[in-house]
């Protein structure tokens, strides 16, 4: 038994988020989480609301509310819809908590004292028709490394180089259009990360089991032109973590906040914090999370997001980390924090044709999913056509065919055929009499291969050969049960066709056990029709097979999955063609 804590990349609180979003990192983190949970580990599964910068604020004067009002509210919001997606997050937290503020305040000064930090008098963009400064993402203009002409000032998405907003070419104001703008004075805190270079170089280079395409993203801006850049980590905001100094404000940082890149992965941290002051824990119960010094060396830190994040998390939170333990290990003190293990990241959904885009309200929103269908549905799709080696593509046609084909004609056609046929027969009872043959043994060994194929995906977190592997394993059972055929057996020879109904029952509960990671409704609905609680890992199939004995009650299920009708997809189609209002 392991001790593993997953992240998912914490959510802009302006919105509801997109099914590009979802399985960019929340959905496949709760795939694993699951996953490991139900092999026996133990499992402290993160995320939270991103809740500071701008894109809050300016969402919420649209709102017409408060900014903290409003993000108290989006919060209810997504939580509730994390929730109704199936998230099986030990906590979902508020980077704006105060378990947040105060700690970021700390790891700020044991930077400080570190000598990591120094005060930079920039220049920085104000616009005057817009009456205020424009941080990062206000900023639009041209990429000085690729030319793109929409990038934003904190980042290009197109090269996914970090920027600063005065990096950019021909700028504007994103708020309003406005190129009336004028450069000012004004002073920031930096984080020294060019001093912290050749650790984290070295510490990338430590990581052998990274995908080249994780480690080739830090390198690169490692060692790009002039290599790592010291980063600005305060912003002239009035929405953010103040810049304090233990209770005192920082000289010369009145009135400033910090840059929401860096007090949002620090959440993760806070998140355990707030996971323990909600649910009646102490500090020791987080901390053995979260602190080397404390119990975390055991813990296995794996990080699930998108890979326009990636170099926040390859450079950014580790260098505050690595900084703040540098310092204590000179300063003799014994606080240490952990850092990544393990970094999956996702290339883009894209949604038929075009990009999945918040800001155009295009492609498919979480809450309008769940008005259509249950989340099992979406949580196949999604997850069976994850972005991984490349970037994937939703189309309503592709949909349509996999949850017809996958979910409603094999996984849900077994289990009502194999219910309805003993119920018509033997009863709602798992029948007795008869014995395995070489059909049942021949299926046995398949089913133990890829047990442990599918056991081997999921552990290397390889989301589409999992969902495969397991689409596999539910094949065997509908062409077992296709060529045992006991609706005929049962003419000539009843005994045995208990004995293969018998084992196609056992198989339901085989396969809610094994299919719970990526549609947990639908397999509970199995096992409660099985009429079992028994949700125990097939470490021997053949044994995982007998679990339900005859005479076992069990009951018919309703349908597990509807299929899409034509006039179904037609309808959702034009629907969704326009834009969200
Ligand atoms: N809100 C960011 C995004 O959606 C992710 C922040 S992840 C964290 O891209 F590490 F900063 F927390
Ligand atoms: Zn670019």
């Amino acid at each position: 038994m392991a001790r593993i804590l997953i992240t998912s990349a914490i959510p802009y609180i302006n919105g509801i988020k997109h099914l590009g979003n979802l399985i960019g990192s929340q959905l496949p983190a709760d795939l694993y989480a699951r996953y490991l949970r139900g092999r026996g580990n133990e499992v402290m599964f993160l995320c939270a609301t991103d809740e500071h910068g701008t894109p809050a604020e300016l969402a919420a004067a649209k709102a017409g509310k408060p900014v903290a009002e409003y993000c108290a509210d989006m919060y209810e919001v997504q939580a509730d819809i994390a929730k109704r997606f199936g998230m099986s997050f030990d906590h979902f937290g508020r980077s704006s908590s105060e378990q947040n503020k105060t700690l970021t305040q700390h790891f700020a000064g044991k930077l400080d004292d570190a000598g990591l930090i120094r005060k930079v008098s920039e220049k920085q963009v104000y616009s005057n028709a817009d009456g205020r400064f424009l941080p990062d993402r206000y900023i639009e203009g041209t990429c000085p490394n690729c030319g793109y002409e929409r990038a934003r000032g904190d980042q290009c998405e197109n090269c996914t180089k970090q920027l600063d907003p005065t990096d950019l070419i021909e700028p504007r104001s994103a708020i309003s259009g406005s190129t009336d703008l004028e450069v000012r004075e004004t002073k920031h805190l930096y984080l020294r990360q060019s001093a912290m270079k050749d650790q984290l170089d070295a510490w990338i280079d430590s990581k052998k089991d990274w995908p080249i395409l994780t480690t080739s993203i830090a390198k690169k801006w490692l060692h790009d032109g002039d290599g790592l850049q010291d980063r600005g980590i305060t912003r002239d905001l009035d929405w953010g973590v103040p810049v304090k100094k233990g209770d005192q404000v920082w000289p010369g940082m009145e009135g400033k906040v910090f840059y929401v890149w860096f007090d949002a992965p620090i959440e993760y941290i806070a998140c355990a914090k707030e996971w323990a002051d909600a649910n009646g824990r102490t500090d020791a119960d987080w901390e053995r999370w979260w602190r080397t010094d404390k119990g975390a060396d055991d813990v296995r830190y794996v990080q699930f997001m998108g890979k326009d994040n990636v170099p926040f998390h390859t450079l950014s939170f580790p260098a505050t980390i690595l900084g703040t333990n540098t310092y204590n290990e000179e300063s003799g003190s014994s606080e240490r924090w952990k850092l990544v293990d393990y970094i999956k990241s996702f290339n883009y959904l894209n949604y038929d044709g075009g990009q999945f885009s918040t800001s155009q309200g295009r492609g498919v929103f979480m809450d309008q999913a769940l008005e259509i269908l249950p989340a099992d549905y979406w949580r196949w799709w999604l997850l069976s056509h994850a972005p991984e080696s490349s970037d994937s593509e939703f189309t309503w046609e592709n949909f349509q065919q996999s949850v017809n084909k996958d979910l409603a004609d094999v996984l849900g056609n077994f289990v009502s055929r194999i219910t309805k046929f003993c119920r018509s027969k033997f009863g709602e009872v798992v029948p007795e009499g008869g014995a395995n043959g070489d059909r049942e043994q021949a299926l046995i060994d398949e089913l133990s291969k890829r047990v442990r194929a599918y056991e081997a995906h999921m552990e290397a977190m390889e989301v589409r050969k999992s969902a495969q592997e397991l689409r596999a394993i539910w094949v065997a059972g509908n062409e077992y049960l296709q060529a045992a055929a006991p609706w005929s057996t049962f003419k000539e020879d009843p005994e045995q066709a208990a004995a293969q109904v018998r084992l196609g029952l056992n198989l339901i509960r085989l396969y809610a056990v094994l299919s719970a990671p990526f549609i947990p409704e639908a397999s509970a609905k199995m096992l409660s029709a099985m009429n079992t609680l028994d949700t125990s890992w097939p470490d021997d199939v053949a044994a995982a097979l007998d679990a339900l004995p005859a005479g076992h009650a069990f009951t018919v299920p309703d349908v597990l999955f509807a299929k899409i009708t034509d006039e179904q997809r037609e309808d959702w189609q034009s629907r969704f063609a326009g834009q969200r209002d």
